[in-house]
This record gives structure tokens, sequence and C-alpha cells, in this order.
């Protein structure tokens, strides 16, 4: 059996996959395997464990008749087309719960980033902006006592809502169903989205990017948003309508947002958000910790091993592939 890795991952990491198949590793950790060497790849492979930056479409499965599970080292899989996985019988396997507590800590790295200003801050220093201690130099928005709205209580949501109650915080929630057990561990109350946004002092988006919920937040959410909120999203970039935000922020419709993601990545030097100096902006970072990212690389081969070796993985988001032994996997 051959295997093909996307990207040059530790090599003790994909040590399970070398026990089932021969594997082929694209050599640069930086850059994206180009299309034509990933379809050239996935011609011959039976397994390929891929990046998000990696489009696993209709093109690339018509390429690859011996190919028999996907595995992506994230807990997001929109770059790939599952429903033509399916069909096919390949498996899809995911990296849910190994990153969990690293992206809610990104969240509130960037959330309190934004609410209290602190690249505004460094930036000041720098550039010998800090005359003296003034009233409102650099006031921000409290988060200690305020409303956080968290859109897609999964587990990354419900750790973030954990994290909240340290800062003595209401918790609302929208979500398509209600979260029992995490409403009852954190206090969070389920709620809609129009009132979420209305009430929210911060607005978190954790909800995976579907064919609905792209552009969830736009223009007409934006408006409903307090004049002193913060929208911070953590999930994937075209959940928001970004000329809309860009708009929104600049007009201060709304106070801030603190961004993990964005609708093109990487996103472009001269892009209109980075000029709003009430963004934060980091390149998608939420899982990027050196224990988190092995623990993902290590996951997904891990589930590619297991599927080509005819086991069970960990996170298949497609287990009826596999003769419908496993639970589905829930989004992040
Ligand atoms: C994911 O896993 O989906 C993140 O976006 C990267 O960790």
């Amino acid at each position: 059996m051959r295997v093909f890795v996307s990207r040059r991952l530790p090599d003790a990491a994909i040590e399970p996959l070398r026990t089932h198949a021969e594997v082929a590793v694209h050599e640069d950790e930086r850059n994206p395997v180009p299309r034509a060497l990933l379809l050239r790849e996935a011609a011959r492979a039976d397994g390929l464990l891929v990046l998000l930056t990696d489009r696993v479409d209709r093109e690339l499965l018509d390429a690859a008749p011996t190919l028999r599970a996907v595995s992506v080292m994230a807990v997001g899989y929109d770059n790939v087309d599952v429903a033509a996985c399916t069909a096919r019988g390949i498996a899809v396997c995911n990296t849910p719960d190994v990153l969990t507590e690293t992206t809610a800590d990104l969240c509130w790295a960037i959330l309190m980033a934004c609410a209290r200003r602190l690249y505004e801050g460094q930036r000041a220093i720098v550039e010998g902006r800090w005359a003296a201690w003034a009233p409102y130099f650099l006031a921000g928005q409290d988060v200690w006592g305020a409303t956080l709205g968290i859109v897609g209580l999964g587990r990354i949501g419900t750790a973030v809502a954990r994290r909240a109650r340290g800062f003595g915080m209401r918790i609302l929630y929208a979500a398509r169903s209600g979260h029992a057990m995490a409403e009852a561990e954190t206090g969070a109350r389920r709620t809609e989205l129009d009132a979420l946004l209305a009430e929210s002092d911060f607005v978190v988006l954790l909800a995976p990017l579907t064919p609905e919920s792209r552009h969830l937040i736009g223009a007409a959410e934006l408006a409903r948003m307090k004049p002193t909120a913060v929208l911070v999203n953590a999930a994937r970039g075209p959940l928001v309508d970004e000329e809309a935000l860009v708009e929104a922020l600049a007009a201060r419709r709304i106070w801030g947002a603190a961004l993990d993601v964005f609708e093109r990545e990487p996103l472009p030097a001269d892009h209109p958000l980075l000029a709003l100096p009430n963004v934060v902006a980091v390149p998608h970072i939420g899982s990027a910790s050196v224990a988190t990212r092995t623990a993902m690389a290590r996951l997904a081969a891990e589930n590619l091993a297991a599927v080509l070796g005819g086991g069970r993985p960990r996170a298949c988001v497609n287990p009826e592939v596999l003769g419908g032994t496993l639970g589905r996997a829930a989004p992040a």
C-alpha cells in the first residue's frame, strides 16, 4: 500500500503509517503541496494525509482509483468533499479533541488583545507615542463581568465557556441543538442568534463551515451587535462577510474584531482589515502549540493507519463507509 503525506511532519508522528504502507512525504513544512503533485500522488495512493490547505474534491477523487482513506490534520474538514468520498467508500478522518484546549486558549488571547488594545499599546510604545499616563489613553472594554455569546457550542466552544466562568461572565450560546451537559458545566444559556448578537459584549464564532453557515455574519447581523462589542472568529473565515465587517469596523458600528481566520488565506498584507486599528489579526494559529500540532499529526497518522489496517480510527466523519461501527464525529 502507498500513503502520501502532503507536508513534512515529525517522523515519530507519522511512524504508525509505516507499518501498513510505503510512505511518501512532500518534504516542505511551510508551503502547501503543488496541486499537480497532489493529483499525481493521489493517483497511486491508498491513503492521503492532508492539511486544511489541500482541496480534496471530485477532480482529485476521480484521479484516485485506489484511494481508501483521507485523513485531515485538523478538526475542520470543509476542504474535503465528504459526500463524494462517502459515495466512493473513502473514509474521511479528522483530529478532534487533541486541539480543543489550545484553540480555546487562542480565542481568549485574541479576545483579550482586542478588548484591552494590546497591539495598539505595543505600537504606541515602539513609535514613541507614549507621552504620559492619561485617563483614557488606550482605554478598552472590560472582559470581567461582560456577556459572552458563543456561536456553536461544540468542544472548543465549551472550553471557551469554561474559561469565561473565571471572568465572572454571563454566557449565551446559539446552536442548532441544545447542549445540556455544557450548560450544566458552564452555566451557558441557549438563545436565538439575533438575541445573542444584541446582548453580547463578545461574540465568538466557533461553528463549522458548511454551505448554510457561509456568511452567517453579514451586514444585518453586524448591525444587531452593540457598538461596544467585539467579534471573535477562530473557526473559519467564510463564516463572516469580510467586506461587511470592514465597513462595520471602519464606521465604528462595532468596537473591534479579533480574527484568527479569513475568507482568503493567507490574508494579503494590504488587506483593508489590517489598516484598521480596532482589528487584531493572527495567521490561523488556533491550535499552534508544539505539543498540540504534534498530537494532531500523530492522530491524523493513527487514523489513517487504522483504516488501512482494517481497524477503527479514533475519529471518522463518515463512519458509514467503515460498516457503521463508529459514531459520527461531532463538529469542533
Ligand atoms: C482546525 O483544526 O480545523 C483548525 O483550523 C486548525 O487547527
